[in-house]
């Protein structure tokens, strides 16, 4: 099936930064959310028709403590506590899908960290 990337370099980035420093990322980079409680970055995405649609966050995360988020869309909760545990090491990168429900046009999809240790390094945002 047809699918849109989105990057997370190229998104809204609240308390994360843009780095390149661990590879296979896909892009011009990843965002490194600053280990704190909410953090977040916030994706505009655009489908044709309403409807539900997988959306594939591509990840990596260094250590062996999950770090959750809470994933949004138009302010509502989709995937609350979606977990992204352990890949292995920093340039190991997986993907964690969930399937949500968007409005016809533009949306907005915010992944907010709800743990000290923020999220995880974020790639992408593939719809
Ligand atoms: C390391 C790693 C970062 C990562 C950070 C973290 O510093 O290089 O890419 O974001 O750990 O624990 O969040
Ligand atoms: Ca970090
Ligand atoms: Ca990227």
């Amino acid at each position: 099936p047809a699918f849109t990337d989105y990057q997370a370099e190229a998104a809204t980035i609240s308390q994360g930064l843009v780095e390149s420093n661990h590879a296979g990322y896909t892009g011009t980079g990843f965002v490194n959310y600053d280990n704190v409680t909410g953090s977040y970055v916030q994706f505009t995405v655009s489908v044709p028709a309403a409807g539900n649609y997988q959306l594939a966050l591509r990840y990596a995360n260094g250590t062996t403590v999950d770090r959750p988020m809470d994933v949004t869309v138009n302010g509502t909760p989709a995937a609350p506590g979606l977990t992204f545990p352990g890949t292995g090491a920093w340039p190991t990168w997986a993907e964690k899908t969930v399937t949500a429900s968007l409005a016809a046009g533009t949306n907005t999809v915010r992944a907010t960290a709800t743990t000290v240790n923020g999220g995880p390094n974020l790639d992408r945002l593939r719809v």
